[in-house]
């Protein structure tokens, strides 16, 4: 698949057959979130681990269950969501919490990693939510056991897997405006 067809065809996949993605094909994904435009570091860490993805799953719901904001608490009130939709991979991406330009460097290495995965034919999204969990890991427990820098912040993730067929992905239309001065 080209590029043009992999940015056409990508969309948020929520709903994820439990077969892991094979480390090969895991391996193009990392490569990909490693040569973004980028101005400063970030780290990205990869979960495998069946229990830590359910603590992390588990902590966003919680946190989004008490975020006091209305579409996240209406969101994790939906039977059965799950913040991390049961996807066998989940990536998270930090950076200094001093860099002005972490969230811009942990977006756009983001962004490589999703539009690789669709081209390599499988499911993706990005995630805000599970943010939420380490902002409020007070103790860093869950830092420490993601593998977190220290002094690095959680801006985003990107789940992976193999796409289930019921997924309630958002209809393709264009987004943002466009101007053109000539
Ligand atoms: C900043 C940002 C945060 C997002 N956070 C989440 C999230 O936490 N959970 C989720 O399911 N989708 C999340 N998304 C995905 C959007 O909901 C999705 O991209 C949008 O609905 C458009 O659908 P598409 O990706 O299928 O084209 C996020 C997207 C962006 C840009």
């Amino acid at each position: 698949m080209d590029l043009l067809e992999a940015i056409a065809k990508r969309k948020s996949v929520r709903a994820y057959l439990k077969e892991q993605i094979s480390d090969e094909v895991l391996a193009k994904i990392i490569d990909a979130g490693q040569c973004p435009p980028n101005a400063g570091a970030y780290q990205i860490s990869v979960l495998q681990n069946p229990a830590l993805l359910k603590k992390l799953n588990d902590l966003a719901a919680d946190a989004m269950r008490n975020s006091g904001n209305e579409f996240l608490m209406s969101r994790v009130a939906i039977p059965g969501y799950q913040p991390l939709y049961a996807a066998p991979t989940a990536i998270l991406l930090s950076a200094p919490a001093g860099n002005p330009y972490s969230a811009a460097n942990t977006a756009l290495a983001a962004e490589n990693m999703i539009l690789a995965a669709t081209a390599l034919d499988l499911g993706s999204c990005y995630l805000i939510t599970p943010t939420l969990a380490f902002a409020g890991d007070k103790t860093g427990e869950l830092a420490k056991e993601a593998g977190i820098p220290e002094g690095y912040t959680v801006f985003c993730a990107v789940i992976l897997g193999h796409a289930a067929e019921n997924d309630f992905s958002a209809p393709r239309e264009k987004r943002g405006t466009v101007n053109y001065v000539k």
